[in-house]
């Protein structure tokens, strides 16, 4: 008796285990895809740039692009190199051209097409530092040029704040939010051309945050700084970093509503 109920046991166990793995075969026909990705090593100038292949089971892999780059990074190439943080769109660390389009690797959505491959370059037209990492020295250097700070000359009676209208505080929703990810500056042709001297789309929407802020007593020293043929004129309203913001926002019309005080002052 002790014996049969043994050899049904196993005999159950047996065919549980076939099923699983009949079922693990099935679920673990892989889905690859194929990315293409932009490598150049810093330690080996003499070498081209290049783009490097690698295939990620879609199937085995978070939904962003962010997280297929920290798979092959983890398991196929630890040499890959690329900035993040967050990973929920709000550092602006995984800015990098993704499918032709700047945007944020960390929210942009992996094609599940897997007969396509995907390409990843750095944000274009800017100095690299290693494979998918840009050099933002420049574009840091000019956000602190715009003096991003809040500048007054008097100070409220009681010491505290300063205090904002909620009509005056409503202004600066879309402006705000920005997290200085660099894909609209990097998507602007002028910026292409003249990043020496054109501020860009990013460092000048925060430029137009603090003229409208209803708190700072610095507007006409923030415009002068503007009055010159390159810092904010190179805009020639293409539109480009309207589109690219992955945030949604609207530098394009921030550059507008600068050009319109200055002309209007
Ligand atoms: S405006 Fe948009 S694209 Fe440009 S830096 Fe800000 S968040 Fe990034
Ligand atoms: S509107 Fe066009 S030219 Fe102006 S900053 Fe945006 S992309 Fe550049
Ligand atoms: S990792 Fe922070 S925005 Fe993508």
């Amino acid at each position: 008796m002790f014996l049969n109920l043994q050899k049904n046991l196993l005999s159950t166990g047996r065919r549980a285990f076939s099923t699983t793995a009949k079922m693990a075969t099935k679920q673990h026909e892989p889905r690859f895809k194929t990315f293409k990705i932009y490598r150049w090593n810093p330690d080996k100038p003499t070498e081209k740039p290049r783009l490097q292949s690698y295939k990620v089971d879609l199937d085995d892999c978070g939904p962003m692009v962010l997280d297929a780059l920290l798979k092959i990074k983890n398991e196929q190439d630890s040499t890959l190199t690329l900035r993040r943080s967050c990973r929920e769109g709000i550092c602006g660390s995984c800015a990098m051209n993704i499918g032709g389009r700047n945007t944020l690797a960390c929210i942009c959505k992996i094609d599940q097409d897997n007969s396509k491959e995907l390409k990843v370059y750095p944000l274009p037209h800017m100095y690299v530092v290693k494979d998918l990492v840009p050099d933002l020295t420049h574009f840091y250097k000019q956000y602190k040029s715009i003096q991003p700070f809040l500048q007054r000359k008097t100070f409220p009676a009681d010491g505290k704040e300063n205090l904002q209208s909620i009509a005056d505080r409503k202004k600066l929703d879309g402006l705000y939010e920005c997290i200085l990810c660099a894909c609209c500056s990097t998507s602007c042709p002028s910026y292409w051309w003249n990043q020496e001297e054109y501020l860009g789309p990013a460092v000048l929407m925060q430029a137009y945050r603090w003229l409208i802020d209803s708190r700072d007593q610095a507007s006409h020293k923030r415009k002068e700084m503007l009055q010159n043929s390159m810092s904010l004129y190179r805009c020639h309203t293409i539109m480009n970093c309207t589109k690219t913001c992955p945030k949604g926002l609207n530098p394009g019309k921030a550059i507008a509503e600068i050009k319109k005080s200055l002309a209007f002052d």
